[in-house]
């Protein structure tokens, strides 16, 4: 799909340039002309947007640590100083912590997108695992930056998650002495979490630079799931892509802008307003909400280990979807059983996101222990993808499909007539 390139040097210089470092053709054949399936919708503004978050975050975090001290005596009161005394610090800190939620909004709208029009499935396998450890990386890099204002929160959310290393028989309390640089969490641990904090963000950049790559070899997929068979099925990506996920972006901004400047503690705990003191455990300790429904699954199991085991089982899962799922059809729009179990998937992770920001006694309605209702929601996790996705793709009759993109885009005479270049 990607096609032999388009590029035509005009210029002496494009050409000298073209025959030494031939960027200016690659970005014309993978931005400029690049054919994209006519019918994205406003899902797929989704990648741009994530793109974003990554450039918003880097370039914030990069100015918040000239004044951040990693040293656990001084980190708090240094992150005040931020915001009280660096100029706009106050606003440079607030997009950053605001810009991390809405980064993993975006994520698990992407990956819902992903899920739902069969994205994973041939030939885009490696795109998804790819993402999926796109993924793991921002949930570390979350992770270490939580732990940087030293906070109450910091503190004990730090000592919390390197405790679960313990849980590995023999060698669990080595790894987390070894993760620790002490014999608690302390300032050896917060100084390699902000070299961690800093590095990751640019490896994440590597990896999204592999994700597209891999992307531009078979072409976006799309909301019928169907192949690009002619070029009536595609449009150049600019004008038509960048102006649509340049719009989309603007209302993502706008959204972004209404937390930052209204409701800049929305997403935060005020605990985290308190310095940390090992000597004080606070009654409740929650992670950020984009972490919750795995910290849910842990809690909802009495044996530690097999807490652990659980809740990085339920991440490694995501590898394996594009083989767990054996439908002939891509999209859930073709699907009218799995679009149901979806649906589901989609209100266990809800539910259990809940369970998790509760305390860990806590009963809905006064009567139903949440603790149940998290190992429900975690068994339907599980079943849904070892159990409904295979069997439901073998017996499930899909919808009849399109013929192509262009022929539902524009009916059958328009799509037989349509000759949009697709270059
Ligand atoms: C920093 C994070 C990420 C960035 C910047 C990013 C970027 C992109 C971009 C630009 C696209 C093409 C436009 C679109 O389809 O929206 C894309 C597609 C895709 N991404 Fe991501 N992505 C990220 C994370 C993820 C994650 C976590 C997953 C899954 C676990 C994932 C799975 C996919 C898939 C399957 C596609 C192909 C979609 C299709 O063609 O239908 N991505 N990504």
């Amino acid at each position: 799909m990607s096609g032999p390139s388009t590029y035509n040097p005009k210029s002496g210089f494009e050409k000298w340039i073209d025959t030494r470092l031939p960027l200016p053709r690659l970005l014309h054949d993978t931005v400029h002309t690049f054919p994209t399936p006519r019918n994205l919708n406003i899902w797929y503004t989704f990648g741009g947007i994530l793109t974003f978050c990554l450039g918003v975050q880097i370039v914030t975090g990069i100015v918040l640590a000239m004044h951040y001290v990693a040293n656990a005596g001084l980190a708090f009161d240094s992150v005040e100083a931020i915001m009280r005394d660096v100029n706009y610090g106050w606003l440079i800190r607030y997009i950053h912590s605001n810009g991390a939620s809405m980064f993993f909004l975006a994520v698990y709208i992407h990956m819902f997108r992903g899920l739902y029009y069969g994205s994973y499935k041939a030939p885009r396998e490696l795109i998804w695992i790819i993402g999926v450890l796109i993924y793991l990386l921002m949930m570390a890099t979350a992770f270490f930056g939580y732990v940087l204002p030293w906070g109450q929160m910091s503190f004990w959310g730090a000592t919390v998650i390197t405790n679960l290393f313990s849980a590995i028989p023999v060698v669990g309390g080595h790894i987390a002495t070894w993760l620790w640089g002490d014999f608690a969490v302390g300032d050896a641990t917060l100084n390699r979490f902000f070299s961690l904090h800093y590095l990751l963000p640019f490896i994440i950049a590597g990896v999204v630079g592999l994700h597209i790559w891999a992307l531009h070899v078979p072409g976006n997929n799309n909301p019928l799931g169907i192949d690009v068979k002619s070029p009536q099925d595609t449009v150049p990506f600019h004008p038509y892509y960048t102006v649509k996920d340049a719009f989309y972006l603007v209302l993502f901004v706008i959204l972004f802008a209404v937390f930052v400047f209204y409701a800049p503690n929305f997403f935060g705990n005020p605990d985290n307003y308190q310095p940390a003191n090992p000597l004080v455990t606070p009654p409740d300790i929650v992670p950020e909400w984009y972490l919750l429904p795995f910290y849910a699954m842990l809690r909802s199991i009495p044996s530690k280990l097999m807490g652990v085991i659980v809740m990085a089982g339920a991440i490694v899962t995501l590898v394996f979807i594009p083989w767990l799922d054996t439908s002939r059809v891509r999209s859930c729009r073709f699907r009218p059983l799995m679009k149901q179990f979806f649906w589901g998937l989609l209100v266990c992770c809800i539910l259990l996101g809940y369970c998790g920001s509760q305390s860990v006694d806590a009963a809905a309605f006064g009567i139903i222990p949440l603790v149940w209702v998290a190992r429900l929601a975690t068994i339907y996790y599980f079943a849904f993808f070892y159990l409904i996705m295979p069997i439901v793709g073998l017996i499930e009759t899909p919808r009849k499909l399109p013929a192509s993109i262009a022929q539902s885009v524009l009916g059958d005479t328009a799509a037989a007539s349509s000759s949009l270049p697709a270059e």
